[in-house]
């Protein structure tokens, strides 16, 4: 996760002004297997589908189910992913947390990105991109004007997907 702040947005007491705060969080391509396993937990799809009442306490509560059913060993039957389940789960709570801050803050821009598949310790130094190579993405999305896209996902090449 990358959050950047201008320097003009910090107060003399360290308190953030959002006036202009940027943050740009690291999502994964496991985003759209994620939406893909889900659908047979069609409480979760439907709770996070639904943008109008979706909350951070509603994130909150399916991350707390996912829970649950990962302790029970009944993740599999309640439509949960089952191999790097927290992982995947993980992302889907930020991509809702994306896009609950998006809609609520409206001086602030937040968007998610994939980088691609890099080679760094998390995937073993399997990933065929170059760290610099990846890093291109979030620089760029970083590097754009005030007022530009919030509550998008990107993949590499800055291209919006809708969530
Ligand atoms: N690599 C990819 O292909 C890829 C693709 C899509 C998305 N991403 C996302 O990009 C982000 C960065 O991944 P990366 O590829 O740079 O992985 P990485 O090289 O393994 O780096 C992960 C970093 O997270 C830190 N970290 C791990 N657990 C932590 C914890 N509990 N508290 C605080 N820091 C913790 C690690 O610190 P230490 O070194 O001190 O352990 C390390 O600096 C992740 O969110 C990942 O999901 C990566």
């Amino acid at each position: 996760m990358i959050i950047l702040v201008p320097p003009s947005t910090i107060s003399t007491h360290n308190t953030i002004l959002f006036s202009s705060l940027l943050i740009i969080l690291l999502f994964s391509h496991f985003f759209f297997e994620i939406h893909f396993q889900l659908v047979s937990n069609e409480w979760a799809i439907k709770a996070l589908s639904d943008e109008k009442s979706l909350t951070t306490e509603k994130v909150d509560e399916i991350v707390n189910e996912f829970l649950c059913a990962f302790k029970e060993g009944v993740l599999e039957e309640k439509g949960w992913p089952i191999d790097l389940a927290a992982y995947k789960v993980s992302k889907v709570a930020m991509n809702a947390h994306t896009r609950i801050v998006a809609q609520k803050y409206s001086s602030i821009c937040v968007n998610c990105i994939c980088p691609g598949f890099v080679n760094t310790d998390i995937t073993c130094n399997t990933g065929p991109m170059t760290p610099e190579e990846a890093a291109k993405g979030p620089i760029g999305l970083a590097l754009l004007p005030d007022g530009g896209p919030s509550g998008h996902f990107f993949y590499r090449k800055n291209i919006p997907i809708s969530f």
